[in-house]
């Protein structure tokens, strides 16, 4: 049998949600992940460094006692985040970066940010304290459509942007262009990117594949071949400015499967896997590792993990659902094979 031996991976961008009924969400990670970035777009949306604190104490209750995965913890930035809180927050060593949410871009983002110009004062003081700041680069104009609004974004928010704070540390969330693809790359070592397992496996077409497929719709929404062909490369280039993100974001099933679905798909049962397919289509495992493993630490200055995950190539079928909140998550994959496995320990 094929196996491969990796250091330990971190998600440097995950939803968790909140509570009890996420304890198998929760563990998901944990059998995976050494770290991951926990996404603050709960509702309410975790503003200050107390709310992070509080929401880190509930996501340690929740893990198995044999686990030594920790949660990296982020702000969500509003209109009203003020220089104080991004000091706070720079010198907390649980906080590691803050998170922008254009208002209106995807789920909970109703308190994200309505114009640059009201956060400008936050995100200088986040330049001179080097506290990344990650972004969701998507703009909400109706009259925008929706699959170009991630370069709309790049050209008209990010780009004047970098100009104003050219220091600032940024990590471009779950890229999905071949247009941020090329901007990361002819930015500075201070601009990175991530990319999700479901962005380097699909295109648009798994939309509408044999009738409207709700779990297959996430923000920013899959584009067409060619951005995902850009993606592939991107990530198994050994370019350190591009590195695991699953932005795994699970939802009740009920609302998926019913008129005005929420975005998100559900990756974190089978995360490293699935980049094990995706590095494996371009015969690239050999790149995996530090993609999964390597760039992310690096870019946030953490030290690489020393643990090691064992991977074999082994079919295994991928269940029809999770528990989740009162209901369940319906899987990436659900009632499909995977052909890579994590070897449980
Ligand atoms: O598809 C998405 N789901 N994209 C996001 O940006 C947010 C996420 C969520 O929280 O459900
Ligand atoms: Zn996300």
């Amino acid at each position: 049998m094929q196996k491969i031996i990796l250091a330990q991976p971190d998600d440097w961008h995950l939803h968790l949600r909140d509570g009890i009924g996420t304890r198998t969400i929760v563990e998901h990670t944990a059998a995976q992940f050494k770290r991951a970035i926990i996404m603050p777009n709960l509702a309410p949306p975790v503003t200050t460094v107390e709310q992070a604190e509080a929401y880190r104490s509930r996501i340690l209750d929740l893990l198995p006692a044999d686990t030594s995965f920790e949660p990296l913890m982020t702000l969500y930035l509003t209109d009203k985040t003020t220089e104080e809180e991004v000091y706070k927050a720079a010198e907390s060593k649980n906080i590691h970066a803050i998170k922008m949410y254009p208002a209106g871009a995807t789920t909970n983002s109703d308190f994200g940010i309505t114009d640059i110009n009201n956060v400008i004062n936050a995100l200088t003081a986040m330049e001179k304290m080097e506290l990344p700041l990650l972004i969701h680069g998507e703009v909400t104009d109706a009259n925008v459509d929706v699959f170009d609004r991630e370069a709309v974004f790049i050209d008209t928010v990010l780009a004047p942007l970098l100009d104003k704070l050219p220091s600032l540390r940024v990590v471009l969330e779950h890229i999905t262009t071949k247009h941020g693809i090329d901007f990361v790359k002819q930015s500075g070592k201070n601009v990175a990117g991530t990319l999700t397992a479901h962005h380097l496996l699909l295109n648009r077409n798994a939309i509408f594949q044999g009738g409207i497929q709700p779990h297959h719709y996430c923000l920013p929404i899959l584009k067409r071949e060619t951005h995902r062909q850009a993606l592939l490369d991107a990530a198994t280039s050994g370019d350190s400015s591009f590195f695991l993100g699953t932005d795994s974001a699970p939802h009740e099933i009920g609302k998926k499967e019913t008129a005005c679905g929420c975005a998100g798909i559900y990756t974190a049962h089978a995360a490293i896997e699935l980049y094990a397919e995706a590095f494996e289509s371009v015969n690239a495992l050999d790149k995996l590792e530090a993609f999964a493993s390597h760039y992310g630490p690096d870019f946030y200055r953490l030290p690489r993990n020393e643990t090691k995950i064992v991977l074999e190539k082994t079919e295994w079928l991928v269940p029809p659902a999770y528990p989740f909140q009162t209901e369940s998550v319906v899987p990436f994959r659900a009632n499909e094979l995977i052909s890579w496995k994590l070897r449980s320990e």
